[in-house]
């Protein structure tokens, strides 16, 4: 039998063009774009349909924490292939689910014991804020419907998520759909985070009866351009939780699974959530699947009768497929001691930024565990066109990055090789030295 004719590059594009409707993308944009044709992927490393391969520095959106294909997850894959992808989750179980759960309890924040799955990072948020909303309304103080969130946020783009978020591009549009929120000034605003602080206190401590919890992506909001704040802002957001007792979200979709150098960013920070939002690392990339975890206080609120359950659930909540390959990365985590080795990978991404905030044009610079990042302009979403300058030109050179308006940043696996590591920070320092120059 011959080979099927494999369509070319031209035309996969065509027909892309034709009939896919690409995220954040206008239609003038997607006729225009040329967008690389990926076939295949392996450990850091695209490959397009021409041959020529592309470092995927952004770990694609972040998820890629173990490489792309690591042969344990295509191995599991195919193993849990052979037995079950899905069974409806209400009213069934299965070994791959129970077994997830126990292995996610005994990694997650101590205390956060109780796991919802469902499908992505949006949802787990959603997830969140429906469960932390209903909590107070079904246990004695129903006045509890208000979220406080920071400056900054981005937390997905379904209709709950954007209410808690503030970078304008997103949700501007969908303003009149929103709930509103308490939400905190920016630390550029208002002179520093102590100011933020004071805000917020102020805020939580007028409105204790009506705020039934504060999200946070703790100690990196990724979207808005890898801004960072230090963990005693962490530690005294969470403590303001405690003093009026209410809900702290943690929204790790980014941050958790080991980018910031320890498996939680709440870790680093000494704070324990109530719930915590996973997704992204969860599956490495593999399969989209996100949990969102309560500790047994919040799921103790929803005892009793069928009125009191969380009406919430998807169909695809505990995949099975997802689940197995969940718990395979669970355990490279740990038989490779994923976590241990960030640390020199860690030491070189923040000497990197160190270095390149000497080039002139760069205006500010940032590092923690695996994220590198730096400013060619202001931080924020919009962006002056350089930042998009030195990916054209990062592409020509074989790597992938995205940037965030003017804000370079990389994000690769948490095992990226050290010799990979060295050739990607190189090649982007040599980007930036010569598209700020020209
Ligand atoms: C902190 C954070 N929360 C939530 C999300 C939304 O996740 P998803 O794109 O899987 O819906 C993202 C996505 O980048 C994120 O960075």
């Amino acid at each position: 039998m011959s080979e099927p004719t494999k369509p070319s590059r031209d035309a996969l594009i065509a027909l892309e063009r034709a009939h896919v409707w690409p995220p954040y993308t206008s239609r003038d944009k997607h006729e225009q774009h040329e967008p690389l044709v990926i076939v295949e992927a392996e450990g850091s490393w695209l490959t397009d349909h021409d041959g020529r391969r592309y470092f995927d520095a952004i770990g694609s959106w972040w998820t890629c924490t173990l490489g792309h294909r690591h042969p344990r997850l295509v191995h599991r894959v195919k193993e849990q292939s052979d037995r079950l992808f899905h069974v409806a989750a209400g009213g069934n179980t299965h070994p791959e689910i129970a077994l997830l759960a126990r292995e996610l309890a005994a990694v997650a924040p101590k205390g956060l014991t109780r796991m919802h799955f469902s499908d992505d990072g949006s949802t787990s948020i959603e997830v969140a804020t429906k469960i932390a909303f209903q909590y107070w309304q079904q246990n004695g103080r129903p006045a509890r419907r208000r979220f406080v969130a920071l400056a900054g946020a981005y937390h997905g783009d379904t209709l709950a998520a954007m209410s808690l978020a503030s970078i304008e591009e997103f949700r501007g549009t969908f303003g009149p759909l929103l709930f509103e929120i308490h939400r905190a000034p920016h630390p550029s605003e208002v002179g520093g985070w102590d100011r933020v602080l004071e805000e917020v206190t102020r805020t939580m401590r007028a409105h204790g009866d009506e705020i039934a919890a504060l999200v946070v992506e703790p100690l990196v909001q990724g979207a808005s351009g890898m801004r960072m704040h230090p963990p005693e802002v962490l530690r005294a957001l969470h403590a303001l939780t405690r003093e009026i007792d209410t809900f702290f979200v943690a929204d790790e979709v980014f941050t958790g699974y080991g980018r910031t150098g320890s498996m939680w960013a709440c870790e680093r920070a000494g704070v324990v959530p109530d719930l915590l939002c996973t997704a992204k690392g969860f599956t490495a990339g593999v399969l989209p699947m996100a949990a969102t975890i309560a500790s047994e206080r919040v799921y103790d609120g929803f005892s009793g009768g069928a009125s009191r359950a969380l009406m919430h659930g998807h169909t695809f909540c505990g995949h099975a497929l997802g689940a197995a390959v969940a718990r395979e990365v669970l355990a490279i985590y740990r038989d490779e001691e994923v976590l241990e080795g960030i640390a020199p990978r860690a030491d070189r991404i923040a000497a990197w930024t160190e270095r390149l905030a000497s080039i002139e044009g760069v205006s500010g610079h940032r590092a923690l565990g695996m994220i590198g990042a730096i400013d060619l302009g202001d931080v924020g979403y919009g962006g002056t066109g350089l930042g998009q300058r030195v990916a054209e030109r990062a592409r020509e050179r074989g790597v992938l990055l995205r940037p965030l308006g003017d804000t370079i940043y990389v994000t690769p696996r948490l095992n990226v090789p050290m010799d990979e590591l060295g050739w990607l920070l190189d090649t982007v320092e040599d980007v930036v030295r010569t598209t700020t120059r020209s």
